[in-house]
């Protein structure tokens, strides 16, 4: 039966041309569906006389298991390429490097700061904070800065629109009114009080921007109040801590006269190296003074009996001189390739 033969053909090449599972179910039911040719065939065999019939049922019977292997094979040869294509897709080259887990790493001005904690801690401060959306009372009034002194002018102050008593804190030192303040109220059923030491770290804004200012940057208020405290237990805070900070007793610190509304008298402390590429340079790192007392009347202590010193120093710069940094910006532009280096 030669068109049987033919059919085979056709089928088998049917299903070569099946791209996928669906186009070949649809060929499927070309030939072996209910309506399939090759059903048909079967079908038509009632008609035919027993001897023909068998021997034509035979026949049909062949080329159905014939177009039925062919299927098969079309099959798996499908199911073969869309593993084959799956896993192509999901490929994983096992040669390529690892990713790796880079371990992460403190800001370096962070690390400055949780040094400054550490070493001030070591003598005996704590650690104080207050809100960097601060009042115009704390930041200014309270620092014996009436409204309209000369003194404030000498920040740029971000106000908060629309209202005048709020500001972004120009500076850490309305943190010693507050701590001041919560050391009466804490000690105010005691006899004596005892002395009060606080190293206050954290962020100030003023309207500045250029390679050594950034609008935000950072100060440490230190502050110690209590019976006897001089200007010389100053310094030699002062100078004990540079040592410490820098890991060397090579340094020079120099209190030079200046200028604070909030103490009296006041300095300004400059440091500079013996050694190294800033040899012998006189560098800025801190304002300080004793205590006005007007400052520790607005803090609720008598200055009659008490005295203080604080200081006001520079965590950015004291960073820089550190690591050796010359531009302050890079500190707050959030570049990986400058910060990992301090990991
Ligand atoms: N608050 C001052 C400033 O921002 C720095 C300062 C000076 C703080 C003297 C002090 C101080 O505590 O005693 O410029």
């Amino acid at each position: 039966m030669e068109h049987l033969d033919q059919l085979v053909q056709q089928a088998a090449a049917d299903f070569a041309a099946a791209a996928d599972s669906a186009q070949l179910e649809q060929a499927k039911a070309r030939y072996l569906g209910k309506s399939g040719s090759l059903t048909e065939r079967l079908k038509s065999l009632g008609k035919l006389d027993p001897d023909a019939r068998r021997e034509a049922g035979a026949a049909i019977n062949a080329a159905k298991t014939a177009i039925e292997a062919a299927l098969e094979a079309r099959r798996n040869a499908l199911r073969e390429a869309a593993l084959l294509a799956q896993l192509a897709a999901e490929a994983l080259d096992v040669t390529l490097p690892g990713r790796g887990a880079a371990p992460g790493g403190l800001h370096p001005v962070s690390r400055t700061l949780e040094r400054i904690e550490q070493l001030f801690g070591s003598i005996g401060f704590i650690v104080a904070d207050g809100p960097e959306i601060e009042t115009d009372w704390h930041n200014f009034t309270a620092l014996n800065t009436p409204e309209n002194h000369p003194a404030r002018s000498m920040h740029d102050t971000f106000y908060l629109e629309g209202q005048d008593e709020v500001l972004l804190r120009t500076h850490t030192s309305p943190v010693q009114i507050r701590a001041m303040q919560a050391h009466v109220e804490r000690y105010k059923d005691h006899d004596t009080m005892p002395e009060l030491r606080v190293i206050a770290p954290g962020r100030v804004f003023r309207v500045d921007s250029d390679a050594t200012h950034s609008p935000m940057f950072h100060q440490a208020e230190g502050l110690w109040v209590g019976e006897n405290v001089s200007f010389a237990d100053l310094k030699g805070v002062i100078a004990d801590f540079l040592r410490k900070f820098f890991e060397t007793d090579d340094l020079q610190v120099r209190f030079r006269p200046s200028f604070f509304p909030f103490t009296e008298p006041s300095a300004e402390i400059d440091v500079a190296f013996m050694s190294g590429a800033l040899e012998g340079r006189w560098l800025e790192i801190a304002g300080c003074g004793m205590v006005h007392p007007n400052v520790l009347r607005f803090g609720g202590i008598d200055p009659e009996r008490y005295t203080g010193f604080a200081f006001g120093m520079g965590p950015d710069r004291l960073t820089m001189l550190r690591y050796g940094v010359n531009d302050l910006r890079l500190f707050f532009e959030g570049d990986l390739r400058f910060l990992s280096q301090f990991r």
